[in-house]
């Protein structure tokens, strides 16, 4: 029997989506808005889910307090209020775009978790309407 527990967590970051060696018409073209020289911020809206079975001492798939602390220290204290094409190690030469963001996330989280058996999906809104998710595969 697995079962998915999951945390909602929140960051702000300023990017810029471009690649250097494409022209800036070029980039335009395919970035839009997200190319602007002077980069701009999006409210990220992020869902950590753990999938594993329920263990028979504590009841838990994972204890809640540990998930939190790990999304705090991998996550939040490492992106919110960064500029990530500048601050974030792993975007010096990662476009951030919302999918990059997902993979970096689930790679600084999955070898917290202890427990190797214990699925995880991220699941990060760049906006309201767009969103996208990451399960390691
Ligand atoms: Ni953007």
């Amino acid at each position: 029997m697995k079962v998915t527990v999951s945390r909602k967590a929140h960051f702000n970051a300023a990017h810029r989506l471009y690649r250097k060696d494409w022209s800036f018409e070029k980039n335009d073209a395919v970035f839009g808005k997200c190319n602007n020289p002077n980069f701009h911020g999006h409210n990220y809206e992020l869902i950590v889910s753990v999938t594993g079975d329920i263990d028979e001492e504590t009841g838990y798939v994972i204890d809640m307090k540990v998930l939190k602390d790990i999304i705090k220290t991998k996550v939040e204290d490492a992106f919110d209020h960064k500029n990530l094409n500048l601050e974030v190690p792993e975007f010096k030469t990662l476009n951030p775009t919302a999918e990059n963001i997902a993979v970096v996330i689930f790679n600084k989280i999955k070898p917290s978790l202890g427990n190797p058996k214990l699925g995880l999906e991220i699941t990060l809104y760049e906006t309201p309407r767009n969103f996208v998710s990451y399960s390691g595969k």
